[in-house]
Parts: C-alpha cells; structure tokens; sequence
C-alpha cells in the first residue's frame, strides 16, 4: 500500500516537473526512494537547498565549508525532517535560519563554530525532537533562544564554552528530557536557571567549573532523577545541598571533595545512589534520614576504616546499604573492603599516635616518591586530585614546585605578609588558589603572573589596603576575587583593567567610605558585587555605570542616609539590591523607578525606616519575588496590589498604626498566600494584635459587606474547618489515584 503511495508521489513530482533526478546535484548523492540526500565533505559553501528535491526529508552535509546559515535558508526544502550539518564550520546561525523547517525532528550541529545562540536562531524548529550542538564554540544563550522549542525531547550543549546560566534560559522545552551541559567551564547557575523545565529527566553537568553545587538553581528541577556532576572542583557539600524531590541516582565523582555533610541530602528523600568515587573523604558520617537510600560508591578515596567510620558503617549495614569502600588505612586493613570488616574491629587506640591517623593527602597519593620529587618540602601534593595543600603550616614565603598540573592550591593561614613577583611559577593549569588569613599586606606587580587559568582568587582576612594597577598581570581569565575583610578604604582604582572577566567581586568588611566615579572602570561582565559592612555613605551617581551586567548589588551594613536612585541607572539587569541596615529613614517616590524592570529581591530590612512614601514602589511589582522590610518604624505601607508574583514578604516589626488607612493592606494580606508576621503597634488597644486577625478594619467603610457579616472568629474557624475538607479531599483523590493504578 505504501509503495504505491510513494509512487503516486513521485508521479505528482514528475508531473509538477519536480523530477528528481534532473534536480540533483553532480556532487551529491540523491535516493529518491528514502528522499535523502547526502553531499558529504564537498567544499560546499552554502547549502544547495534550490538545486536538490524539494521533496527531500533527509539532508546530510556534513563536512562542508558553509560558514553562515542565513535567514530563509531552507524555504525550497521544507519537508526535511533530518539534517545533519557536523563539521561545516559553522560561525553563525542568522536569526529566521531555519524557518520554515516545521517538520524538522533532528538537528545535528555538533562541531563546528558557533559562539552564540541569539534569541531567534532557532526559530521555526516546531517539531524538532533532538538538537546536538555538542562541540561549538557557545559562550553565552540568550534567554528565549530555545522558546519555540516545545517538542524539543533531547539537548546536547556538552562541549561549548559557557560559563553562566542566565535565568529562565531553558524557557519554553516544556518536554524536554535530557539536557547535557558536561565538558564546558560553567561556574554559576542563576537561582532561576532551570525554571520552566517539568519534564526534565536527568542534566548532566559533569566536567565543568563549579565549586559549589547550585542548590537553589536545581531545586527548580522537581522531576529530575539524574544528575551527574563529576569532575568539578568541588571540595565539600553542606547541609541540604540538594533539594531535589525526585532525585534517585547523584554522580559526585572525580571531585575534591574532602567533606561530605552527613544532612548534604535530606532534602532528597528519593535518593537511592550517591557515587562518590575518586575523591578525598578519609571518613563519612550516616547519611541518616534517607529512607530510599541503596548504594554508596567511595571507591578511589582514602577511606581510614577506623572507629571514626564505625558509625556509617553500623548505618549501613542496618539500612541494608550496599558500599563499595576500600579501606585506605589504619596499615591493618589498607585494601580491605569495609563491608567485609566487622564493626567492632574499628578502632581508634592501639595506634602509635592518633596524630598520625589524622589525614594528610600525601599519605594517601599513589606514589609517595614521585610526590617527593615535585611537592613543596612540607606540603602535600595529589596527583590523583590535582591539589597542593600547605594549610596552616607557618609558612612565611610561599612554597615554589608544585607540579605543573596543580588546579588547586590551599595556602590558607600561613604568615606570607606579601606576595613578591612571580611567586606561582608554572602553574598553568591552577584554578583557584586559597591565600585566607595569611596576613598579606601587599601585593606586588605581577604577583599572579604566568596564571593563566585562575578563576578564584582568595584573599580573604588578610591586611590589604591597596591594590596596584598591574598586580592582575597575567590572569586573564580571573572571575572570583574576594577581598572582603581587608583594609582598604576606598576602591582599589585601576586594579580591575586587567581582569575582563571579573564577575563577582567581595569587598564586603572592608573600610571604604564611597563609591566615586571611575571606581568600576573596566568591569564590563562584573554581575556580583558586595560591599556589605563598610563605611559608604555616598555613591556618586555614576559609580556603577561601568558595571552595566551588575545583577546583585549588597550595600547593606553601611552608612547610606539615603537610597542611590541616580546610581541604579543604567543598570538592566539588576536583580537583587541589598539596602539593609543604613540609616535611611525616608524613602521617596519613585525611588527604584531606574531597576523596576528588573529588580526581583529588595532588602530594606533593619534601617529604622520612619516613612515610605506612597509612590515610593511605582513601576514596581510584579517581578519582585522578595522584600524584606521587617524591623523598621513606618507606621504604613504604600499600595502593594502591584506584587502579585512575591515569594517572600517580611513585615514583621513594623509598628503598624492600624486605623482605617491600612485597610487596603489588611485587604491585601487577606488574599495573600504568606506568612508576613505584620503586627499593629497602635493605637494602644490593638497593640501586638496580628494586622490579618484583628477586628479594628471592620468599622472602616470599604471593609465589604460580606466580610461584615463574619466576625474574625468566625472566619477562623470557617478557615479551620475548609481546611479540614480540603485535607480529606486530598486523601480521597490520592485514594482514587492509587485504585486507578
Ligand atoms: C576540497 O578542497 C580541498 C582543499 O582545497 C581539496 O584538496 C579537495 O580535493 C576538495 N574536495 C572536493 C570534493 O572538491
Ligand atoms: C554528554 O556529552 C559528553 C560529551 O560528548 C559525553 O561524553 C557524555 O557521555 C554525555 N553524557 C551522558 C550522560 O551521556
Ligand atoms: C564504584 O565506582 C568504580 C569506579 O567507577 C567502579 O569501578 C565500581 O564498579 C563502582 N562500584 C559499584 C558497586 O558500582
Ligand atoms: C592543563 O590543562 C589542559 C586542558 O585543560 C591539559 O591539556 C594539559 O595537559 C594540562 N597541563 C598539565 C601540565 O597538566
Ligand atoms: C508621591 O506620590 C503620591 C502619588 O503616588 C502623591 O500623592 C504624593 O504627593 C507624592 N509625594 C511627594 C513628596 O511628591
Ligand atoms: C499598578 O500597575 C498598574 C499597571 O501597570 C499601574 O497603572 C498602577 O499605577 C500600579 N499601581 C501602583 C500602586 O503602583
Ligand atoms: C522576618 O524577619 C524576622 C526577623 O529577622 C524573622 O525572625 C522572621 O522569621 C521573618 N519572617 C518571615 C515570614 O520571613
């Protein structure tokens, strides 16, 4: 039947003068029977799309030289529903590119050139199922560049350049299974990376630059059950690190990991295998309250099977957790597997020291004479995990000889004073290097030359007042620097030229007094900057203009007495504005008029805040998703009906003067959803009473005629006893779910 279904096909093509043949190219071989068409590695420059069959629905031109896709490109041939353009060296995809491609299911681009996927590259894609992009060149994507996506099932990233998630840049893949992000140099995720993804099954962020999980960005992700993030420069994970409601399998391998919370996954009660291999735990805690929980890997770590991993192994055993845990020491049972050890054989005495039990990663590294030759007398080299550590050692110049392929190194309190020219020869490779507490007064020029893929720099409490112009010689690719808890007192000036990729910058704890103009000169892709608990009690108006990207602004904890309204803006993308305690007592209309389109979290908390003018927050609304005004003294609040997308509101401490004026307030926190903890703070007899429970508004006019009839009392105990139905309501559509099943 089909055939002949075919054939009348391509009798209608012969007819419509379509012949097939006539319309292929030398160069390329066309099956008119598979409708496929494959020119691979011809040089071609452009893709023939006029000169093969418009009935064609599988096009492959891989290996070719077409360097630009333009708009319209594939209009004569809109019956594809495979294309594959690997390895075409691929710059630009143009906006409208593969319009009219509404059939399309997959799309191969992996290998090539592209830098930048703007917000209408991909437009037209309707039907597409898989898009491969895997080795490109994508530094950035434009939120609403996947928006029309929304049969996308399978994305593939790995193997680009990206370094930040914006929020919200996944919108629009409502079914979207499996995104793979692995082997880029992602550093940050935005809190709302991953908003908008429902139906995402497993992410794979595995071999990228995260040093800490993102937690709050996956908390987004409710449906996900994999998640694969190896291969970061990850040293530890707290508490609650993942709040994953559906997660079962967590890749934690081939980090640095030297610590892992024993609460790291209570938020993930789904969780049934954590592999943690090739890191550098020598004990772990009973990961208690992980009901689901059925496989721990630890192999490739040095595991002391001591009493202090008596405990987890107890846990285990009893939770019927199978391990996979070579012992690393005590010498007893180095090799040994722990689930073959008897608990009771754990020990700690009986040893000659307990010192010597303690972990030190040279004990633990493969070859302790190849360590000798090329680790700093004193410290501790892995080869394994690519770290140098001399932490705490009484070090007064810093070690020289670390091996060449040292990511890490903690130098962390020590007594440097100073760090001369030159002092990290030949670490080319070293990411993030740890100078805290190491009472470091000056830097010199070019103290950190020759380090060329430092991301971190940490010079956290230390003494530095000054910074010279040319200390950031050669670290070209430096994002994190913190400074916080030094000496200066104003902005290192100059300093910054040489750090194209700042991105976030801590000077929180230090002494500066102002924020002058040319303060931020060349900080073009700086997003995060804190300046918590200094001295600041001036921002001229355009100190941050330089600073265009800025998203987080902290200046609470200083000594603002008014909020900078000139110096916001300028500013499209700030997002989060931290204002807590400064002494600003008034704050006037049209005060965040510069960030309103933007602006999602606004502290205002702790100021002694006497009034907040009625126009205060216009313009904003509803984008903001948290504000924080508790412990202020404002007896009132300007209209807040414009804020209908918030997720935290603190109104707590507020001495609220509850008369017939804040009936529109009481009016609002009736129909909102949070707890706000508003209090009246008079008149006298409605002192300390909650603003949504008491009954002084119900002789205000305006307080509804329906609300009049039910007393606040009564309205409780309506609310108590709905509640009651609708808990028993829940029960039954669970109930009906389960008897469907
Ligand atoms: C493509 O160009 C290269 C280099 O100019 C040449 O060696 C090769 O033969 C060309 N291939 C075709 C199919 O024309
Ligand atoms: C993601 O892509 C990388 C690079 O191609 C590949 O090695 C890896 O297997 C993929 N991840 C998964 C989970 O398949
Ligand atoms: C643990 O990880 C190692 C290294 O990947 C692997 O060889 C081993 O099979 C894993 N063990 C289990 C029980 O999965
Ligand atoms: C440094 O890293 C690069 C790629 O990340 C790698 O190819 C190179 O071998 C490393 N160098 C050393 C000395 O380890
Ligand atoms: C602030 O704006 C409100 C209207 O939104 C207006 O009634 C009030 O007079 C303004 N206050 C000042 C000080 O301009
Ligand atoms: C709320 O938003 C509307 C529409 O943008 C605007 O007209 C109105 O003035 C706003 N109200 C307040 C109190 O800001
Ligand atoms: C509001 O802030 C107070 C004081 O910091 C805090 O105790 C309270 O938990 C917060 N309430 C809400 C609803 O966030």
């Amino acid at each position: 039947m089909w055939v002949s279904a075919r054939l009348l096909l391509i009798l209608a093509l012969l007819f419509t003068g379509r012949l097939d043949a006539e319309r292929c190219p030398r160069i390329c071989i066309c099956d008119s029977i598979k409708y496929q068409v494959m020119c691979l590695s011809k040089n071609l420059t452009e893709v023939p799309s006029n000169h093969i069959p418009q009935a064609t629905q599988k096009l492959d031109l891989r290996g070719n030289e077409i360097k630009v896709i333009p708009l319209g490109t594939f209009l004569p041939i809109p019956y594809l529903t495979h294309l594959n353009l690997q390895k075409c060296k691929v710059e630009s995809l143009e906006e409208g590119a593969f319009r009219g491609l509404g059939r399309l299911v997959y799309l191969n681009l992996a290998h090539n050139n592209i830098a930048f996927l703007y917000q209408e590259s991909l437009d037209g894609l309707s039907s597409l199922q898989q898009l491969i992009l895997e080795n490109n060149r994508i530094e950035e994507i434009k939120p609403g560049a996947f928006g029309q996506l929304g049969f996308l099932r399978f994305l593939n990233l790995a193997k680009n350049s990206l370094v930040y998630l914006p929020d919200m840049v996944f919108q629009g893949l409502q079914l979207i299974k499996w995104i793979n992000m692995s082997h880029n140099s992602l550093h940050v995720m935005s809190s709302e990376a991953f908003g908008g993804l429902p139906s995402l099954r497993r992410l794979s962020l595995d071999h990228n630059e995260l040093q800490f999980l993102p937690t709050e960005a996956l908390s987004r992700l409710s449906g996900t059950n994999r998640l694969d993030v190896g291969h970061n420069p990850m040293t530890y994970i707290g508490e609650e690190a993942i709040e994953m409601s559906s997660l079962k399998q967590l890749f934690l391998d081939n980090m640095a990991l030297q610590e892992v919370s024993h609460r790291a996954f209570v938020k993930s009660p789904l969780l049934s295998m954590v592999d943690l291999h090739n890191n550098q735990l020598y004990v772990l805690q009973p990961l208690t309250e992980m009901g689901h929980l059925k496989k721990i890997n630890l192999t490739g770590n040095p595991v002391l099977c001591t009493c202090s991993m008596r405990p987890f192994k107890e846990w285990a055993t009893k939770a019927r957790i199978h391990l996979d845990v070579t012992c690393a020491g005590p010498a007893a049972f180095k090799g040994e597997q722990l689930e073959s050890l008897r608990a009771i054989d754990m020990k700690c005495g009986g040893y000659a020291s307990e010192e010597k039990l303690l972990p030190s990663l040279a004990t633990f590294t493969k070859d302790p004479e190849e360590d000798a030759v090329t680790c700093p007398k004193g410290c501790s080299c892995s080869t394994d995990f690519q770290h140098g550590n001399c932490e705490n050692k009484g070090l007064q110049t810093i070690p020289k000889g670390f091996p060449c392929h040292t990511q890490l190194l903690d130098l962390r309190h020590n007594e440097f004073r100073s760090i001369p020219k030159g002092s990290f020869p030949g670490l080319k490779n070293l990411t993030s290097l740890h100078l805290q507490n190491c009472k470091i007064a000056s830097l010199h020029p070019g103290a950190f030359q020759n380090l060329k893929s430092l991301v971190y720099l940490y010079l956290s409490n230390n003494d530095i007042s000054s910074i010279d112009a040319d200390v950031f010689e050669g670290t070209p690719q430096l994002a994190y620097l913190y400074l916080d808890h030094n000496a200066f007192i104003q902005i290192p000036k100059g300093a910054f030229n040489l750090l194209p990729n700042l991105f976030s910058l801590h000077l929180q704890h230090n002494s500066i007094s102002q924020l002058l103009d040319h303060d931020l000169v060349g900080m073009r892709k700086l997003r995060w900057l804190y300046l918590t608990g200094n001295h600041i009690s001036h921002v001229s108006p355009k100190a941050l203009s330089h600073a265009k990207m800025l998203e987080k602004l902290h200046l609470d904890e200083n000594s603002l007495q008014e909020v900078p309204t000139k110096s916001l803006r300028g500013l499209p993308s700030l997002s989060e504005l931290k204002l807590s305690k400064n002494p600003i007592k008034y704050i006037g209309n049209r005060t965040f008029l510069p960030v309103a389109r933007s602006l999602q979290h606004l502290y205002l908390d702790n100021m002694g805040l006497e009034q907040i003018s009625s126009g205060a927050f216009t313009s904003l609304g509803p984008k903001i998703k948290s504000l924080y005004l508790e412990k202020n003294k404002m007896q009132h609040l300007p209209d807040l009906r414009n804020f209908t997308a918030l997720q935290v509101i603190n109104l707590s401490d507020i001495p609220f003067y509850c008369d017939c004026q804040l009936l529109p307030l009481r009016k609002w926190l009736d129909k909102l959803n949070l707890k706000v903890g508003a209090t009246c703070g008079s008149p006298a007899d409605v002192r300390g009473q909650k603003v949504k429970l008491t009954a002084t508004f119900q002789s205000c006019p305006g307080w509804s005629t329906k609300k009049a009839k039910r007393t606040s009392s009564a309205k409780a105990a309506a609310g108590r006893s709905s509640m009651k139905r609708q808990r028993t309501g829940n029960r039954q559509v669970r109930g009906n779910k389960k008897s469907k099943a």
